[in-house]
Protein backbone atom coordinates (compact mmCIF):
# COMPACT_ATOMS: atom_id res chain seq x y z
CA UNK A 1 0.00 0.00 0.00
CA UNK A 2 1.18 3.66 -0.25
CA UNK A 3 2.52 5.19 3.16
CA UNK A 4 3.20 8.33 1.56
CA UNK A 5 0.26 9.55 -0.89
CA UNK A 6 -2.13 12.81 -1.46
CA UNK A 7 -5.06 12.78 0.19
CA UNK A 8 -7.62 15.46 -0.73
CA UNK A 9 -4.09 17.36 -1.68
CA UNK A 10 -2.61 16.64 1.69
CA UNK A 11 0.80 15.26 1.70
CA UNK A 12 0.32 12.21 4.37
CA UNK A 13 1.95 9.63 5.97
CA UNK A 14 -0.33 6.86 6.69
CA UNK A 15 -3.20 9.12 7.25
CA UNK A 16 -1.58 11.39 9.19
CA UNK A 17 -1.18 14.81 7.74
CA UNK A 18 2.32 16.26 7.02
CA UNK A 19 1.22 20.20 6.76
CA UNK A 20 -0.64 19.58 10.23
CA UNK A 21 2.30 18.03 11.79
CA UNK A 22 4.64 20.91 10.52
CA UNK A 23 2.20 23.44 12.28
CA UNK A 24 1.47 21.40 15.25
CA UNK A 25 5.35 20.42 16.18
CA UNK A 26 7.21 22.60 13.71
CA UNK A 27 10.08 22.10 11.40
CA UNK A 28 12.24 20.39 10.39
CA UNK A 29 11.44 17.46 11.91
CA UNK A 30 11.88 13.62 10.28
CA UNK A 31 9.05 11.84 10.04
CA UNK A 32 8.97 7.47 9.95
CA UNK A 33 6.43 5.43 8.87
CA UNK A 34 6.76 2.50 11.02
CA UNK A 35 4.42 -0.01 8.95
CA UNK A 36 7.02 0.87 5.80
CA UNK A 37 9.67 0.06 7.68
CA UNK A 38 7.88 -3.62 8.68
CA UNK A 39 6.83 -3.80 4.83
CA UNK A 40 10.05 -3.36 3.82
CA UNK A 41 12.00 -5.61 6.19
CA UNK A 42 8.92 -8.53 5.39
CA UNK A 43 9.56 -7.98 1.85
CA UNK A 44 13.32 -8.70 1.98
CA UNK A 45 12.91 -11.51 5.01
CA UNK A 46 10.24 -13.56 2.91
CA UNK A 47 12.47 -12.94 -0.88
CA UNK A 48 15.28 -14.70 1.06
CA UNK A 49 13.80 -17.07 2.78
CA UNK A 50 11.75 -18.50 0.31
CA UNK A 51 14.29 -18.95 -1.97
CA UNK A 52 16.59 -20.23 0.66
CA UNK A 53 14.09 -22.58 2.65
CA UNK A 54 16.68 -24.49 3.78
CA UNK A 55 19.25 -21.98 5.14
CA UNK A 56 18.76 -19.90 8.40
CA UNK A 57 18.62 -16.05 7.22
CA UNK A 58 19.38 -13.40 9.29
CA UNK A 59 19.07 -9.86 8.63
CA UNK A 60 21.20 -7.66 10.43
CA UNK A 61 20.10 -3.98 9.76
CA UNK A 62 23.21 -1.80 9.85
CA UNK A 63 21.95 0.38 12.36
CA UNK A 64 24.25 3.12 11.19
CA UNK A 65 21.34 3.96 8.89
CA UNK A 66 18.92 4.97 11.06
CA UNK A 67 19.80 4.34 14.82
CA UNK A 68 17.18 5.93 16.45
CA UNK A 69 15.97 3.27 19.22
CA UNK A 70 12.98 2.82 18.36
CA UNK A 71 13.43 2.22 14.72
CA UNK A 72 15.61 -0.34 16.32
CA UNK A 73 13.35 -1.93 18.79
CA UNK A 74 10.39 -1.84 15.72
CA UNK A 75 13.07 -4.06 13.90
CA UNK A 76 13.95 -6.47 16.75
CA UNK A 77 9.97 -7.06 17.09
CA UNK A 78 10.26 -8.24 13.64
CA UNK A 79 12.99 -11.42 14.65
CA UNK A 80 15.97 -8.52 12.77
CA UNK A 81 19.36 -8.51 14.57
CA UNK A 82 21.97 -5.64 13.94
CA UNK A 83 25.08 -4.56 12.02
CA UNK A 84 27.08 -2.39 14.05
CA UNK A 85 30.19 -0.30 13.46
CA UNK A 86 30.97 1.24 16.70
CA UNK A 87 30.61 0.67 20.60
CA UNK A 88 27.57 3.17 20.84
CA UNK A 89 25.81 1.13 17.81
CA UNK A 90 26.21 -1.62 19.95
CA UNK A 91 25.29 -0.08 22.39
CA UNK A 92 22.14 1.45 21.27
CA UNK A 93 21.74 -2.44 19.57
CA UNK A 94 21.18 -3.86 22.99
CA UNK A 95 19.09 -0.90 24.74
CA UNK A 96 16.79 -1.58 21.70
CA UNK A 97 16.18 -5.11 22.60
CA UNK A 98 18.17 -6.77 20.06
CA UNK A 99 19.76 -10.18 21.53
CA UNK A 100 23.95 -10.79 21.58
CA UNK A 101 23.64 -13.85 19.39
CA UNK A 102 21.75 -11.41 16.48
CA UNK A 103 24.94 -8.75 16.75
CA UNK A 104 27.51 -8.63 14.31
CA UNK A 105 30.05 -5.75 15.04
CA UNK A 106 32.23 -4.42 11.79
CA UNK A 107 34.62 -1.24 11.44
CA UNK A 108 38.02 -1.13 10.19
CA UNK A 109 39.36 0.52 13.32
CA UNK A 110 37.67 -0.74 16.71
CA UNK A 111 39.16 0.65 19.75
CA UNK A 112 39.91 -2.17 22.66
CA UNK A 113 37.21 -0.91 24.72
CA UNK A 114 34.68 -1.58 21.88
CA UNK A 115 36.32 -4.92 21.42
CA UNK A 116 35.99 -5.90 24.96
CA UNK A 117 32.30 -4.81 24.87
CA UNK A 118 32.04 -7.23 21.76
CA UNK A 119 33.47 -9.98 23.68
CA UNK A 120 32.04 -9.31 27.05
CA UNK A 121 28.32 -9.52 25.29
CA UNK A 122 29.07 -12.46 23.69
CA UNK A 123 28.04 -10.99 20.56
CA UNK A 124 27.58 -13.33 17.21
CA UNK A 125 30.35 -12.22 15.50
CA UNK A 126 33.14 -9.74 15.37
CA UNK A 127 33.83 -9.18 11.64
CA UNK A 128 37.50 -8.23 11.67
CA UNK A 129 39.10 -6.03 8.88
CA UNK A 130 42.75 -6.28 9.07
CA UNK A 131 45.60 -8.60 10.23
CA UNK A 132 46.73 -6.24 13.26
CA UNK A 133 43.12 -6.28 14.73
CA UNK A 134 43.35 -9.79 14.38
CA UNK A 135 45.97 -10.05 16.83
CA UNK A 136 44.64 -7.30 19.00
CA UNK A 137 41.06 -8.79 19.42
CA UNK A 138 42.94 -12.31 20.07
CA UNK A 139 45.01 -10.08 22.83
CA UNK A 140 42.15 -8.71 24.72
CA UNK A 141 40.26 -12.07 24.60
CA UNK A 142 43.10 -13.76 26.53
CA UNK A 143 43.22 -10.89 28.91
CA UNK A 144 39.77 -11.36 29.50
CA UNK A 145 39.93 -14.96 30.10
CA UNK A 146 37.37 -15.41 26.61
CA UNK A 147 36.79 -16.61 23.94
CA UNK A 148 35.69 -13.69 20.70
CA UNK A 149 33.70 -15.16 17.60
CA UNK A 150 35.57 -13.65 14.63
CA UNK A 151 34.58 -13.15 10.69
CA UNK A 152 37.44 -12.37 8.33
CA UNK A 153 35.63 -8.91 6.19
CA UNK A 154 37.43 -10.18 2.67
CA UNK A 155 37.97 -7.70 0.35
CA UNK A 156 36.66 -8.66 -2.95
CA UNK A 157 37.64 -6.06 -5.40
CA UNK A 158 34.74 -5.43 -6.52
CA UNK A 159 33.30 -2.05 -8.21
CA UNK A 160 29.90 -1.19 -6.69
CA UNK A 161 27.77 1.52 -5.02
CA UNK A 162 26.24 4.66 -6.88
CA UNK A 163 29.18 6.86 -5.44
CA UNK A 164 32.68 6.75 -5.03
CA UNK A 165 32.55 7.62 -1.86
CA UNK A 166 30.27 4.55 -0.95
CA UNK A 167 31.84 1.75 -2.59
CA UNK A 168 34.11 -0.33 0.25
CA UNK A 169 35.11 -3.01 -1.89
CA UNK A 170 38.05 -2.46 -4.15
CA UNK A 171 41.22 -3.60 -3.89
CA UNK A 172 42.43 0.55 -2.51
CA UNK A 173 39.56 0.47 -0.04
CA UNK A 174 40.26 0.71 3.81
CA UNK A 175 37.87 -1.96 4.32
CA UNK A 176 38.41 -5.63 4.53
CA UNK A 177 41.46 -8.14 4.15
CA UNK A 178 42.65 -8.26 0.45
CA UNK A 179 40.94 -11.17 -1.03
CA UNK A 180 44.59 -12.90 -2.24
CA UNK A 181 45.71 -12.94 1.31
CA UNK A 182 42.65 -14.34 3.05
CA UNK A 183 43.51 -17.31 3.19
CA UNK A 184 46.71 -16.58 4.90
CA UNK A 185 44.87 -14.18 7.15
CA UNK A 186 42.16 -17.20 8.34
CA UNK A 187 45.18 -19.69 8.69
CA UNK A 188 46.85 -17.13 11.36
CA UNK A 189 43.68 -16.84 13.00
CA UNK A 190 43.42 -20.49 13.34
CA UNK A 191 47.07 -19.83 15.17
CA UNK A 192 45.52 -18.23 17.43
CA UNK A 193 44.60 -19.25 20.77
CA UNK A 194 41.55 -16.64 22.24
CA UNK A 195 39.70 -16.48 18.60
CA UNK A 196 36.57 -19.05 17.66
CA UNK A 197 36.33 -18.49 13.79
CA UNK A 198 32.71 -18.23 12.95
CA UNK A 199 32.47 -17.27 9.68
CA UNK A 200 33.14 -14.57 6.87
CA UNK A 201 32.15 -11.00 5.70
CA UNK A 202 31.20 -9.16 2.64
CA UNK A 203 30.32 -5.88 1.84
CA UNK A 204 30.96 -4.17 -1.47
CA UNK A 205 29.12 -0.90 -1.14
CA UNK A 206 25.99 1.12 -0.98
CA UNK A 207 23.29 1.99 -2.98
CA UNK A 208 23.56 -1.20 -5.49
CA UNK A 209 21.29 -1.39 -8.03
CA UNK A 210 21.84 -4.12 -10.61
CA UNK A 211 22.49 -7.68 -9.83
CA UNK A 212 26.33 -7.38 -11.35
CA UNK A 213 28.49 -6.43 -8.15
CA UNK A 214 26.84 -8.68 -5.79
CA UNK A 215 26.99 -11.71 -8.25
CA UNK A 216 30.69 -10.84 -8.52
CA UNK A 217 31.53 -10.36 -4.94
CA UNK A 218 29.35 -13.45 -3.80
CA UNK A 219 30.74 -15.76 -6.74
CA UNK A 220 34.31 -14.77 -5.47
CA UNK A 221 33.21 -15.38 -2.15
CA UNK A 222 32.21 -18.91 -3.17
CA UNK A 223 34.94 -19.57 -4.29
CA UNK A 224 37.26 -18.50 -1.19
CA UNK A 225 35.00 -20.45 1.47
CA UNK A 226 35.88 -23.61 -0.67
CA UNK A 227 39.33 -22.86 -1.04
CA UNK A 228 38.92 -22.38 3.30
CA UNK A 229 36.97 -25.89 3.52
CA UNK A 230 39.92 -27.71 1.36
CA UNK A 231 42.47 -25.77 3.93
CA UNK A 232 40.54 -27.67 7.01
CA UNK A 233 38.47 -23.98 7.68
CA UNK A 234 34.74 -24.62 8.27
CA UNK A 235 32.57 -21.83 8.59
CA UNK A 236 29.07 -21.67 10.65
CA UNK A 237 27.93 -18.14 8.91
CA UNK A 238 28.30 -16.08 6.12
CA UNK A 239 27.63 -12.54 6.01
CA UNK A 240 26.95 -11.10 2.66
CA UNK A 241 26.59 -7.39 3.93
CA UNK A 242 24.12 -4.74 3.00
CA UNK A 243 24.42 -2.24 -0.04
CA UNK A 244 20.74 -3.59 -2.02
CA UNK A 245 19.58 -0.12 -3.35
CA UNK A 246 16.38 2.13 -3.75
CA UNK A 247 14.90 4.46 -5.67
CA UNK A 248 15.68 8.00 -4.87
CA UNK A 249 14.21 9.24 -8.39
CA UNK A 250 14.42 7.33 -11.12
CA UNK A 251 16.60 4.32 -10.25
CA UNK A 252 15.24 0.71 -10.64
CA UNK A 253 17.03 -1.54 -8.15
CA UNK A 254 17.08 -5.42 -7.82
CA UNK A 255 14.04 -6.36 -6.34
CA UNK A 256 14.07 -8.30 -2.86
CA UNK A 257 13.39 -11.93 -4.88
CA UNK A 258 15.82 -10.97 -7.67
CA UNK A 259 18.30 -10.32 -4.65
CA UNK A 260 17.55 -13.34 -3.16
CA UNK A 261 17.89 -15.55 -6.50
CA UNK A 262 21.84 -14.06 -6.76
CA UNK A 263 22.37 -15.32 -3.32
CA UNK A 264 20.74 -18.80 -3.96
CA UNK A 265 22.53 -19.18 -7.06
CA UNK A 266 26.09 -17.76 -5.86
CA UNK A 267 25.94 -19.12 -2.20
CA UNK A 268 23.31 -21.52 -1.73
CA UNK A 269 25.37 -24.29 -2.05
CA UNK A 270 26.89 -23.73 1.39
CA UNK A 271 25.22 -25.27 4.80
CA UNK A 272 25.59 -22.31 6.77
CA UNK A 273 23.64 -19.14 8.35
CA UNK A 274 23.26 -16.82 5.99
CA UNK A 275 23.66 -12.93 7.48
CA UNK A 276 22.42 -9.92 5.40
CA UNK A 277 22.97 -6.17 6.81
CA UNK A 278 20.19 -3.83 5.25
CA UNK A 279 20.15 -0.31 5.85
CA UNK A 280 19.00 2.02 3.27
CA UNK A 281 16.64 -1.01 2.13
CA UNK A 282 14.51 -1.20 5.30
CA UNK A 283 14.71 2.54 5.95
CA UNK A 284 15.54 5.01 3.51
CA UNK A 285 11.69 4.79 1.75
CA UNK A 286 10.14 5.30 4.83
CA UNK A 287 11.20 9.04 6.38
CA UNK A 288 10.69 12.42 5.12
CA UNK A 289 12.24 15.37 6.24
CA UNK A 290 9.83 18.15 6.71
CA UNK A 291 10.82 21.64 6.13
CA UNK A 292 9.54 24.85 5.82
CA UNK A 293 10.33 27.68 2.88
CA UNK A 294 11.89 30.53 4.79
CA UNK A 295 12.24 32.72 1.38
CA UNK A 296 12.05 32.95 -2.22
CA UNK A 297 14.65 34.75 -3.61
CA UNK A 298 14.98 35.68 -7.66
CA UNK A 299 18.72 36.76 -8.73
CA UNK A 300 18.42 39.89 -11.58
CA UNK A 301 18.85 36.96 -13.97
CA UNK A 302 15.72 35.28 -12.88
CA UNK A 303 16.91 32.48 -11.06
CA UNK A 304 14.75 31.72 -8.00
CA UNK A 305 16.41 29.98 -4.93
CA UNK A 306 13.59 28.59 -2.66
CA UNK A 307 15.48 28.97 0.48
CA UNK A 308 14.94 26.17 3.73
CA UNK A 309 14.62 26.25 6.85
CA UNK A 310 16.56 23.22 6.71
CA UNK A 311 20.11 22.02 5.39
CA UNK A 312 23.39 19.97 4.72
CA UNK A 313 23.34 19.46 8.39
CA UNK A 314 20.42 17.87 8.70
CA UNK A 315 20.36 15.94 5.70
CA UNK A 316 23.95 15.69 4.41
CA UNK A 317 23.86 13.40 1.47
CA UNK A 318 23.28 16.22 -1.21
CA UNK A 319 26.45 17.45 -0.17
CA UNK A 320 28.18 14.88 0.30
CA UNK A 321 27.19 12.59 -2.68
CA UNK A 322 25.42 15.26 -5.14
CA UNK A 323 22.21 13.27 -4.14
CA UNK A 324 18.77 14.10 -5.09
CA UNK A 325 16.03 13.89 -2.58
CA UNK A 326 12.70 15.03 -4.58
CA UNK A 327 11.08 17.86 -2.63
CA UNK A 328 7.71 17.58 -2.53
CA UNK A 329 4.80 20.06 -1.22
CA UNK A 330 2.86 19.41 1.60
CA UNK A 331 -0.41 20.83 0.11
CA UNK A 332 -0.87 20.58 -3.42
CA UNK A 333 -2.64 23.29 -5.67
CA UNK A 334 -3.58 22.98 -9.30
CA UNK A 335 -1.42 24.52 -11.98
CA UNK A 336 -3.83 27.12 -11.78
CA UNK A 337 -3.43 28.33 -8.70
CA UNK A 338 -0.10 27.76 -8.48
CA UNK A 339 1.77 27.59 -12.26
CA UNK A 340 4.83 25.45 -12.11
CA UNK A 341 8.42 27.39 -12.43
CA UNK A 342 12.17 26.56 -11.87
CA UNK A 343 14.11 26.74 -8.75
CA UNK A 344 17.00 25.57 -6.74
CA UNK A 345 16.08 24.04 -3.34
CA UNK A 346 18.81 25.37 -0.85
CA UNK A 347 19.54 25.33 2.89
CA UNK A 348 20.11 28.39 5.28
CA UNK A 349 23.90 27.24 5.64
CA UNK A 350 26.55 28.79 4.76
CA UNK A 351 28.16 26.86 2.52
CA UNK A 352 27.65 26.93 -1.53
CA UNK A 353 27.53 23.10 -1.36
CA UNK A 354 23.79 23.40 0.76
CA UNK A 355 21.84 22.67 -2.15
CA UNK A 356 19.07 19.81 -1.97
CA UNK A 357 18.17 20.37 -5.80
CA UNK A 358 19.03 22.33 -8.76
CA UNK A 359 16.99 23.44 -11.49
CA UNK A 360 13.93 22.04 -10.51
CA UNK A 361 10.71 22.51 -12.07
CA UNK A 362 7.64 21.91 -10.57
CA UNK A 363 4.45 23.24 -8.33
CA UNK A 364 5.92 27.38 -7.11
CA UNK A 365 6.69 27.23 -4.04
CA UNK A 366 5.98 30.25 -1.14
CA UNK A 367 7.17 31.58 1.99
CA UNK A 368 5.68 29.89 4.53
CA UNK A 369 4.40 26.58 2.74
CA UNK A 370 5.53 22.99 4.23
CA UNK A 371 7.52 20.69 1.90
CA UNK A 372 8.78 16.61 2.75
CA UNK A 373 11.86 16.23 1.51
CA UNK A 374 11.61 12.71 0.43
CA UNK A 375 13.33 9.23 0.56
CA UNK A 376 15.48 10.35 4.11
CA UNK A 377 14.94 7.75 6.37
CA UNK A 378 18.20 6.08 6.12
CA UNK A 379 21.24 8.34 6.44
CA UNK A 380 19.35 11.65 7.47
CA UNK A 381 19.26 11.72 10.95
CA UNK A 382 22.06 9.28 12.15
CA UNK A 383 24.73 11.65 10.04
CA UNK A 384 22.90 14.89 11.03
CA UNK A 385 25.13 17.61 13.10
CA UNK A 386 24.82 21.30 15.00
CA UNK A 387 26.90 22.80 12.16
CA UNK A 388 25.69 26.65 12.35
CA UNK A 389 24.67 26.04 16.23
CA UNK A 390 21.40 24.38 14.41
CA UNK A 391 19.48 22.61 16.68
CA UNK A 392 18.72 18.84 14.66
CA UNK A 393 15.19 17.91 13.65
CA UNK A 394 13.21 16.38 15.97
CA UNK A 395 11.96 12.74 14.85
CA UNK A 396 8.36 11.68 14.45
CA UNK A 397 7.28 7.93 13.61
CA UNK A 398 3.42 7.24 13.07
CA UNK A 399 1.62 3.55 12.20
CA UNK A 400 -1.90 4.34 11.36
CA UNK A 401 -3.16 4.76 14.65
CA UNK A 402 -0.22 6.65 15.98
CA UNK A 403 1.81 9.31 15.89
CA UNK A 404 4.39 9.57 18.53
CA UNK A 405 7.48 12.66 18.88
CA UNK A 406 10.16 10.14 19.48
CA UNK A 407 13.24 12.27 19.85
CA UNK A 408 12.60 16.66 20.91
CA UNK A 409 14.12 19.53 18.97
CA UNK A 410 17.21 20.36 21.60
CA UNK A 411 17.01 24.69 22.85
CA UNK A 412 20.38 26.15 22.72
CA UNK A 413 21.08 26.05 25.66
CA UNK A 414 21.44 22.05 25.60
CA UNK A 415 23.32 22.64 22.50
CA UNK A 416 26.09 24.15 24.75
CA UNK A 417 25.61 22.86 28.14
CA UNK A 418 28.87 20.60 27.37
CA UNK A 419 30.86 23.15 26.74
CA UNK A 420 32.89 24.74 29.38
CA UNK A 421 34.94 28.38 29.47
CA UNK A 422 38.09 28.13 31.44
CA UNK A 423 38.54 30.15 34.09
CA UNK A 424 42.15 31.64 32.47
CA UNK A 425 40.97 33.37 29.65
CA UNK A 426 40.09 36.77 31.52
N1 LIG B 1 27.32 -3.29 6.28
C1 LIG B 1 28.46 -2.56 6.29
C2 LIG B 1 29.70 -3.19 6.74
C3 LIG B 1 28.43 -1.21 5.90
O1 LIG B 1 29.55 -0.51 5.90
C4 LIG B 1 27.21 -0.63 5.47
C5 LIG B 1 27.17 0.76 5.04
C6 LIG B 1 26.05 -1.42 5.49
C7 LIG B 1 26.15 -2.75 5.88
C8 LIG B 1 24.70 -0.90 5.08
O2 LIG B 1 24.66 -0.46 3.78
P1 LIG B 1 23.26 -0.14 3.10
O3 LIG B 1 22.47 -1.41 3.04
O4 LIG B 1 22.58 0.88 3.90
O5 LIG B 1 23.63 0.37 1.75
N2 LIG B 1 26.15 7.42 4.14
C9 LIG B 1 26.01 6.80 2.83
C10 LIG B 1 26.06 5.31 2.89
C11 LIG B 1 27.31 4.80 3.53
C12 LIG B 1 27.14 3.40 3.95
C13 LIG B 1 28.27 2.91 4.75
N3 LIG B 1 28.18 1.51 5.06
C14 LIG B 1 24.76 7.32 2.16
O6 LIG B 1 24.13 8.21 2.70
O7 LIG B 1 24.44 6.88 1.07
Amino acid sequence: MAHFEYIDNNLCVNGHSLNDMAKAHGTPTYVYSAPRIIENYNALSTALNTALPDHDVLLCYATKANSHIAIVNLLAQQGSGADVVSGGELYRALKSGITPDKIVFSGVGKTEDEIKLAIEKKILQINVESLPELDRINQIAQDMNATANIGIRINPDVEAGEHDKTSTGRKDDKFGIDYDHGLAAYQHANSLSHLNITGVSVHIGSQIVEAKPFELAYQKLAAFIKTLAQNGIDLANIDLGGGMGITYTRETPLDPNAYAAVVKKTIGQFNAKLIFEPGRALTGDAGVLLARVQYVKTTPSGKNFVILDTGMGDLMRPALYGSIHPVLPCIQHGDDVRPPSTYDVVGPICESSDIFDKNVTGPSLHPGDAVAITVSGAYGMSMASNYNTRPQPMEILVNHDHLTVISTRKNFDQLIEHETIPEWIA
